[in-house]
């Protein structure tokens, strides 16, 4: 049920953390990879990395806020493997702020990145996957697309926003291509180190503090327990699953 043989999976953001993670646990799984973000030689060392378990990699150097680069790449990866079956929206930036001190333009990037850049991933690889009648698609969210963070240090007014529209994107697409075998799901990770938090919010003690005594679990996540729920949703396991929601953070959103 959780095999992916054969299969393509294309993940956004891979160059670095989660996506990083994700796209070496599709390769464990056994599906070859297309392998999308700016940083080409992070990224080759990644597929380096995938090629080494088995499976196929390409990579393509593609700001997910540029449409030309976006049709480009998805356009070339669907001539090289003939199919795209999973696609893990994951690219994402989280900038610092609030309503009262946030200027246009770091508003502008967190809905760009984080909204515009699963509209222009999803816009190219869905016609593949209509095509195809089948397809999985897992677009990353946050806890704090539900909760937010009432400390000034750690506000993100637009990150909030943003990652609450990655939600309605989620059952719109859901509702909307279940028709094509398609099924569209979000994930919403707690705290889990990475370069987005390793220098910032794993640096805080304040933080670190309120999150562990927050949280049922006491902790943050570790690297890889994301991997099971994108997995969940990349395979048939989710047959009949879409347009949900699921939250990975220790329990923290229920206390
Ligand atoms: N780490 C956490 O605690 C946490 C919690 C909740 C949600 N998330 C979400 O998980 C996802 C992955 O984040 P991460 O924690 O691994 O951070 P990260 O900074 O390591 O990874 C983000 C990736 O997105 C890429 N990216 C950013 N802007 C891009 C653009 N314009 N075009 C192409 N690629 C771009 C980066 O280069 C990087 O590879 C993000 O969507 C983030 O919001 C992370």
């Amino acid at each position: 049920m959780f095999e992916l043989n054969g299969k393509v999976a294309v993940v956004t953001g891979a160059s670095s953390g989660l996506g990083k993670d994700a796209a070496l646990a599709y390769a464990k799984a056994g599906a070859n990879l297309v392998l999308l973000a700016r940083r080409k030689e992070k990224l080759d060392e990644v597929a380096k990395e995938a090629k080494a378990l088995g499976v196929d990699a390409v990579t393509y150097q593609v700001d997910v806020t540029n449409e030309d680069m976006v049709k480009e790449a998805i356009e070339q990866a669907a001539k090289h493997y003939g199919h795209l079956d999973i696609l893990l929206n994951n690219a994402g930036v989280a900038v610092r702020g609030g309503v009262d001190s946030l200027s246009v333009e770091d508003w502008d990037k967190s809905m760009d990145v984080n909204v515009k850049g699963i509209f222009l991933v999803s816009k190219y690889v869905v016609k593949e996957m209509m095509k195809q009648q089948y397809g999985k698609i897992v677009n990353i969210a946050s806890i704090n697309a539900v909760i937010a963070d009432k400390s000034d240090t750690f506000i993100r007014h637009g990150y909030n926003a943003s990652k609450a529209a990655v939600l309605g994107l989620t059952k719109g697409m859901a509702a909307s291509y279940g028709k094509y075998n398609i099924t569209v799901n979000a994930i919403g990770p707690g705290l889990f180190e990475s370069e987005m938090t390793e220098n910032t919010l794993f640096k805080s003690d304040e933080f670190l503090t309120m999150y562990n005594s927050l949280n049922p679990m006491n902790r943050p996540g570790k690297r890889g327990e994301l991997n099971g729920t994108i997995l969940y949703f990349s395979s048939d396991a989710s047959s009949y699953v879409t347009g949900q929601f699921v939250i990975v953070d220790g329990g923290m959103n229920i206390v």
